[in-house]
């Protein structure tokens, strides 16, 4: 049986700040998601500030009907947004009218296509104060190091390695890599994270494996508008890394940009779900793992994977590097360099200090 799992997501107001979604925004989109005739099954969550849906139908990637129904449900939830006057209303919506397909239009998405095994493990990651380059270093680790992922050495059928699509979300284009032939060849790109997302992976027989979503909002809206809080969809077992493997790399609080004023440095927090609410210098960035078994389409679960004694350790560093960098304040390299600055509010005050410079003689 084929499936399709979308998930498609987009801040529509946060409560308060950028914190979290409230409650009747989550009730109104499961509402309008429940009208639907046109999906399997969906579930409802939200990651900080940023509405989450996950939905299972037929109908296959980029689907016209399934993205209006994603954009309805937003333009819903935005109206009881803007009720209770939470902040940023509708802010990722970046267009009044519905053209065809969210992308481009603010929201992320990550779908993927695929032919539902005897048993079917998915993980759904759903990250708030930071970017899609965030993914990149977990999805390296995920499907092609074996420090990581033990299968890609004791596994035959993961001995082959996989097939790396990444986008230059700059340039609009798009590139693949064969791992671990090529390995360093991918890592010249995908270190650097705001240019050089990780969009899909996938085995050299073209089962799908995991998919990102790469939706940069401020290069498409040409203004600081909030960070892209980016999603990103993992198979695992049989044939592709272990649940656990697929877990491991979050492990370590690795440094991420976002966090406030989507302008800092600072560590992607694996957090349980009840955590999923950034306070502290509006983060420290974080992330949530829901685990779901599909049957036919139906999605069980929610399981919250990080809410395990496993993941204290890294939360306890991801506190302490935290701390270390916002102790520099409005210095580089906790707040973003000039060049990654543009989108953000700052020219218009350097724009102030121009007339005030003279040549240096
Ligand atoms: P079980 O023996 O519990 O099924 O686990 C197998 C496995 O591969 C764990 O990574
Ligand atoms: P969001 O992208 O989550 O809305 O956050 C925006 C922001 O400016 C946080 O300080
Ligand atoms: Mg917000
Ligand atoms: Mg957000």
């Amino acid at each position: 049986m084929k499936i399709t799992l979308s998930v498609i997501k987009a801040d529509i107001g946060g409560f308060p700040g950028h914190s979290q979604v409230h409650q009747k925004c989550m009730d109104v989109a499961g509402e309008s998601l429940s009208k639907s005739d046109l999906l399997i099954d969906y579930r409802v969550m939200h990651c900080g500030d940023d509405l989450e849906l996950i939905m299972t139908h037929q109908k296959g990637v980029d689907n016209k009907e399934i993205h209006k129904l994603a954009w309805n449900t937003f333009l819903e939830a935005t109206k009881v947004s803007k009720e209770l006057k939470l902040y940023g209303a509708g802010q990722d919506l970046l267009s009044d009218s519905f053209s065809g397909n969210v992308k481009g239009m603010g929201p992320g998405v990550a779908e993927m296509e695929f032919e539902e095994r005897k048993s079917e493990p998915v993980i759904v990651f759903m990250a708030d104060k930071t970017e899609p380059g965030a993914w990149n270093m977990p999805l390296y680790k995920i499907f092609a190091d074996p420090f990581n992922t033990a299968g890609l050495v004791i596994d035959p059928s993961m001995h082959d390695g996989f097939v790396f699509e990444v986008h230059d979300v700059i340039d609009h284009k798009k590139v693949e890599f064969h791992t671990p032939e090529e390995l360093y060849d991918l890592l010249v790109l995908i270190g650097a994270t705001d240019r050089y997302c990780i969009k899909s992976v996938k085995t050299k027989k073209g089962e799908i494996g995991a998919v990102s979503s790469t939706q940069r909002l401020n290069l498409m809206a040409g203004k600081y508008v909030g960070k892209d809080d980016p999603v990103c969809v993992v198979r695992a077992q049989h044939g592709l890394p272990a649940l656990g493997e697929v877990l491991e790399p979050f492990s370590f609080p690795h440094l991420v940009k976002g966090w406030m004023r989507g302008s800092h440095q600072g560590p992607l927090m694996p957090v349980n779900f009840k955590d999923a609410h950034p306070t502290r210098f509006d983060g420290p960035p974080r992330v949530i793992a829901a685990g779901f078994q599909l049957a036919n389409g139906k999605i069980v679960g929610p399981a919250d994977l990080f809410d395990d004694p496993a993941f204290d350790y890294a939360r306890t560093k991801a506190n302490y590097v935290a701390d270390y960098m916002r102790r520099h304040g409005p210095f580089e390299p906790h707040r973003l360099p000039l060049s990654e600055m543009e989108y953000t509010t700052l020219p218009h005050v350097m724009d102030k200090l121009k007339e005030r410079f003279k040549p240096i003689e």
